[in-house]
């Protein structure tokens, strides 16, 4: 049995109404909830991160998307979800053709070295992608191939001729209204796009055009009817507002004397295809299409940053609605980082280098910043010492101190699961536990449906201080009763310490079950210490403190795992001034 695709918020739902009737008195009927809103079909869940273009090497904001994705992947998994993960590299276009011909290699070969460096990055940095395209693949060709034909049979694509502005560092066709004025490092003046910054030139050219402004209302009725199409909502607000200007028609090819780096256009070697035709048939490709991509392409959901949307929110809508295809599920809007507060550029020399930063850092480390400081509606500003500060605070002081204290050799000798005491511990107050003890256990039991409910609107940030805040009562639970203080001569004292562990213990485990999608390394660092096995990780399985309800916990009396090393150093922020560094 699956959990079906409503679970999070069904569950929840139906978790609170239960709540307020004060129906739910265990956590055995939360476990029975969740198991009840199952379906027997195997569900599925397909995500993708933007493919990146191969012209430079990966910063952080590439890596964002990228952690973003994999992060929702896992946690769809954790849910019990099929889940498909692609991501991969933008191969073609006049972009990548200058920047190979810059570095005097073949385009092919020029790609695939950059490439390897974003799957070595995306390896090393825990991103489990089940499928790496790349657009120079003939799978992909073939799509897009396909795809083309669709549209051109249905005279969605005419012969036409293009003049207008194009910026080739964004491959983008720009009105009048969307370039400004302004000058180049020599003084020069130039025009440049008003969004991007980037240098725009006049082109004029016969090439194919896509009938875009024929789809401007079938777009305002997918916006309309699906409100949560573009999250977060400011994103799809914009959207709207941009299909009230003016949609031109948009040219869908270059001529092949310009660009030779990309896709022929079927039956016209003279033309190339644009690239972010070309490009965004990707999603497609790894789905199957044209034969079999049903399955996924029903469930599809895409990560992208802000700079990206009129492509993903406007074109690829238009394009699918033309191809006689589904729309996605949903586009996930993500901020762009900042580096002491100014945009990532090569002329800044501000540029972050995420492998660097991840070995700095730790993978896990690097994870939970982007994740935990990364607020989708509004962009966030990078510095080492917020790094070393957040990390230190909530990963190695709080949670690695709360681990540590309730593992510890001096009151755990034995290193098992410690017993819980009913009597010590009773579920209505009376015995040695405090009101705010409850408090905590209350908070404890409802986390995994904040946290659900976080994760599915991609809102990690406010996941992980759900959790944050979870972890800080949880240590204040171990120093309000200072069980290092009782007797451990046996007696009542030491089944009230006992008690105290195995609440502890399972709020970490709840913490570390919850943690697994944005820190992987950390949380079975943490789950294996607590000597929780690999089968008893799942968001669906997840059963907090069954002892307080009678019922038996498989854990009690368990071994602990042997690694009793720390979960996560404290990083000195003295090390990291000697290494090429931004701190200043
Ligand atoms: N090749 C296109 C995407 C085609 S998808 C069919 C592209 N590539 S990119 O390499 O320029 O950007 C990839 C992703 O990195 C985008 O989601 C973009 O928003 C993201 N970022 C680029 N700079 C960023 C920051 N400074 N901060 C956060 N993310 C940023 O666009």
């Amino acid at each position: 049995m699956r959990v079906c695709s409503l679970f999070a918020s069904r569950s929840c739902h139906i978790f609170r109404r239960l709540q307020q009737n004060t129906l739910v008195s265990s956590s055995t009927t939360i476990a029975a909830v969740r198991r009840s809103v199952t379906c027997n079909e195997k569900s599925g869940y397909y995500v993708t991160t933007p493919i990146f273009y191969v012209n430079a090497s990966p910063h952080l904001g590439h890596l964002y998307s990228a952690v973003i994705a994999d992060c929702s992947h896992r946690y769809k998994q954790l849910q019990g979800f099929n889940s498909k993960f692609a991501t991969g590299t933008d191969e073609h276009g006049l972009k990548v053709q200058q920047a190979a011909e810059a570095a005097g290699k073949q385009p092919l070969t020029f790609c695939t070295e950059v490439s390897e460096r974003f799957e070595r990055l995306f390896r090393s940095c825990s991103i489990s992608y089940t499928d790496y395209i790349r657009t120079t693949e003939l799978r992909h060709r073939q799509a897009v191939e396909h795809f083309w034909s669709v549209l051109w049979n249905k005279r969605l694509i005419y012969k036409g001729s293009y003049e207008g502005w194009y910026s080739t560092q964004d491959e983008s066709f720009l009105t009048p209204s969307q370039v400004g004025d302004a000058l180049d490092s020599s003084g020069n003046e130039i025009k440049v796009s008003l969004e991007s910054g980037h240098k725009v030139e006049w082109m004029k050219e016969e090439n194919y055009m896509f009938r875009l402004s024929a789809f401007r209302s079938q777009l305002l009725d997918w916006l309309r009817g699906n409100p949560k199409a573009i999250q977060p909502e400011r994103f799809q607000l914009a959207v709207l507002q941009w299909l009230q200007e003016d949609l031109p028609d948009l040219s869908v090819s270059r001529q092949r004397s310009r660009l030779q780096w990309g896709i022929p256009v079927p039956g016209d070697a003279n033309q190339t295809i644009y690239v972010w035709l070309d490009a965004l048939v990707n999603y497609l490709s790894v789905a199957g299409y044209p034969d079999h991509h049903e399955r996924w392409w029903s469930v599809a959901h895409h990560i992208i940053g802000k700079d990206i949307l009129k492509f993903h929110a406007i074109y690829w809508p238009a394009f699918l609605l033309g191809a006689g295809l589904r729309l996605p599920q949903a586009i996930h809007v993500h901020s762009h980082w900042t580096v002491r507060g100014k945009k990532m550029s090569k002329s800044l020399g501000n540029v972050i280098d995420p492998l660097e930063h991840s070995r700095m850092f730790t993978t896990d480390g690097l994870r939970y910043f982007l994740l935990r400081q990364g607020v989708p509606e509004s962009d966030c500003d990078y510095t080492e010492e917020k790094v070393i500060k957040l990390l230190n605070a909530e990963l190695a002081d709080s949670l690695g101190g709360l681990m540590n204290r309730c593992t510890a050799a001096a009151l755990n000798p034995a290193q098992v699961y410690p017993s819980f005491c009913p009597q010590a511990f009773p579920r209505d107050q009376g015995g040695r536990a405090a009101a705010e003890d409850y408090r905590m256990l209350e908070a404890v039991r409802n986390l995994p449906f904040v946290v659900e409910k976080h994760y599915e609107s991609m809102h990690f940030y406010k996941a992980l201080e759900a959790i944050g805040a979870c972890v800080r009562q949880t240590n204040g639970f171990v120093q309000r009763h200072a069980p290092w203080k009782l007797d451990r001569t046996g007696g009542k004292d030491q089944r009230w310490l006992d008690t105290i562990l195995h609440v502890s213990l399972e709020c970490m485990r709840v913490y570390g079950t919850l943690l697994q999608p944005v820190v992987p390394e950390i949380s079975d660092k943490l789950l294996t210490r607590l000597g929780v096995r690999p089968d008893e990780r799942s968001f669906e399985t997840l059963d907090f403190l069954p002892r307080l309800w009678q019922r038996d916990s498989p854990f009690e009396g368990r071994a602990l795992g042997t690694d009793t090393g720390v979960l996560f150093s404290r990083l000195e922020s003295q090390k990291f001034k000697n290494k090429k560094s931004h701190f200043k």
